[in-house]
C-alpha cells in the first residue's frame, strides 16, 4: 500500500496536461548513456501518464551546468531524450523553452533545467512558469528529492494537483525495511567520487550503522587524514580536519591495501596502505581488504552500499567493487544499493542480480537514512489533493 496519500494512481488525469519531474542524470561518455537505469526504472510512471494524461511533458537535470540560460552541449539531455525514445518507441521532443513546452501534446522534455535561471535557487518565477506549463505535477525524481529547487519543491506550490510518481513509492517502500526496523548487525559500504557531498553524511552514517567500510577517494582523504601517503591520489583537502574526526570512530573500516598505478597506462600494483610512493595513484581497493572486509559483509544482516570502491569506468579498476558485490551475493543479508554510480557500476559489471534492491538515489538516499524523511516528498504529502 502507498504510504502516500497523493500517488499518481489515486488522481484523475482524463484530460488534464502533466509534468513529469524525472531523475535521468545519468552517465554519459560523449552522446552514448553508460547506463539506462534510471530511465528503465521511470518507465511504468511514463508509460501509464502517456496513456492516461493529454500530454506529458519531462523534466529532468543532467550534472551541474552553470544557469546560463543556454545550452551547454556536454550537459544537454538530447542523447537522453533519444534513448527515451527508443525504450519508449515513440518520439520525445526535446524543447529549449518553457513556453514551447507548455504548447506540446504528446509526449516533449525540457532541456536541462539547471540550465535556467532559477532553478537551483528554487526561485518563485521559475517554479511558476513552470507549473503554469500543465494541470498536475507529478514528482518521481527520488534521485533528486533531497534538493530544494524549483522544478522538484517550488513548483508543487504554485500548481493545481501534486503527487508522487510509481519509483517514488517503490524507493520510499524499499527503504522502509532499512529505516524502520532494519536487522542487524547493519553494515555500510560507502565509496565514489562525491567526496563533499559524502563527507557530511558520514558522521550521521555512523550512528545507523555496526560497522562503515570506506573506499573510493572518500577512504583516500580519510587515509590522508590518519597522516598515510597517498602520492598523487584524488582526495579533498578541505575535509581534512572532519574526516579526522570520523576517523576516530571504531565503527569505520579502512582498506588495509589499495591498487595503485603511476599512471593512466602504467602497470597495477597492490600495496599496503603504509607503502605508497609519492607517486602513486590509488584507483581501487586491493583483494586483501575485500578478504578483510568480507568478515563483516557475512555475518551482516542488513547492508547498505552507496558509491564503487575504485575508479569502475576503467575495468581493471573495477576489481574492489566487483569483488565486494561478489561477496555480498554470497551473503544471507537484505542487500540495497543506491546512487547513479553504484548502479552503474553494478550495471556495467552485469551484476544487478547480487543485491536485493537497487535504489535510483545516491545522495537522496543518504539523506533519507539521516532524517527519515525528503524535503520534496514531504511538500507533495502537505499539498491538498485536488487543490
Ligand atoms: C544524483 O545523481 O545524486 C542526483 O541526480 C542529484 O544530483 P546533484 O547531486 O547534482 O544534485
Amino acid at each position: 500500500m502507498s504510504q502516500i496519500e497523493n500517488s499518481v494512481s489515486s488522481l484523475d488525469l482524463t484530460n488534464k496536461s502533466v509534468l513529469l519531474r524525472v531523475d535521468f542524470n545519468v552517465p554519459l561518455k560523449g552522446n552514448e548513456l553508460l547506463d539506462d537505469e534510471r530511465l528503465v526504472r521511470a518507465l511504468p510512471t511514463i508509460k501509464f501518464l502517456a496513456k492516461k494524461a493529454r500530454s506529458l511533458k519531462i523534466i529532468s537535470h543532467l550534472g551541474r551546468p552553470e544557469e546560463t540560460g543556454l545550452v551547454q552541449d556536454k550537459f544537454s539531455l538530447k542523447p537522453v531524450a533519444k534513448k527515451l525514445g527508443e525504450l519508449l518507441q515513440k518520439e520525445v521532443k526535446l524543447v529549449n523553452s518553457i513556453k514551447e513546452l507548455k504548447s506540446l501534446d504528446n509526449i516533449s522534455m525540457l532541456e536541462n533545467i539547471r540550465f535556467y535561471k532559477g532553478e537551483k535557487q528554487n526561485e518563485e518565477k521559475l517554479s511558476k512558469a513552470l507549473a503554469d506549463t500543465a494541470d498536475v505535477f507529478v514528482m518521481d525524481a527520488f534521485g533528486t528529492a533531497h534538493r530544494k529547487q524549483a522544478s522538484t519543491y517550488g513548483v508543487t506550490s504554485f500548481i493545481k494537483e501534486a503527487c508522487v510518481g510509481f519509483l517514488v513509492e517503490e524507493e520510499l517502500q524499499a527503504l522502509k525495511r532499512i529505516i524502520d526496523s532494519p536487522e542487524k548487525p547493519l553494515l555500510g559500504i560507502i565509496g565514489g567520487s562525491k567526496i563533499s557531498t559524502k563527507m557530511k553524511v558520514l558522521e550521521s552514517l555512523t550512528k545507523h550503522v555496526d560497522h562503515l567500510i570506506i573506499g573510493g577517494a572518500l577512504a583516500n582523504t580519510c587515509l590522508k587524514a590518519l597522516g598515510k601517503n597517498i602520492g598523487k591520489s584524488l582526495y579533498e583537502k578541505d575535509f581534512i580536519e572532519l574526516a579526522k574526526t570520523i576517523i576516530k570512530n571504531k565503527k569505520i573500516l579502512l582498506p588495509s591495501h589499495v591498487v595503485v598505478t603511476k599512471g593512466r597506462d602504467s602497470d597495477l600494483e597492490e600495496k599496503h596502505v603504509d607503502l605508497v610512493d609519492d607517486d602513486d595513484i590509488i584507483f581501487d581497493v586491493g583483494q586483501t581488504s575485500i578478504e578483510d572486509f568480507s568478515k563483516y559483509i557475512n555475518s551482516a544482516k542488513t547492508i547498505i552500499w552507496n558509491g564503487p570502491m575504485g575508479y569502475f569506468e576503467e575495468e581493471r579498476f573495477a576489481q574492489g567493487t566487483a569483488g565486494i558485490a561478489v561477496k555480498i551475493s554470497e551473503s544471507k543479508g537484505y542487500s540495497i544499493i543506491g546512487g547513479g554510480e553504484t548502479l552503474a557500476s553494478f550495471s556495467n559489471l552485469n551484476m544487478m542480480d547480487c543485491v536485493d534492491y537497487a535504489s535510483t538515489a545516491g545522495g537522496a538516499f543518504l539523506e533519507y537514512i539521516e532524517l527519515g524523511t525528503l524535503p520534496c516528498i514531504e511538500v507533495i504529502k502537505n499539498k491538498k489533493l485536488g487543490n
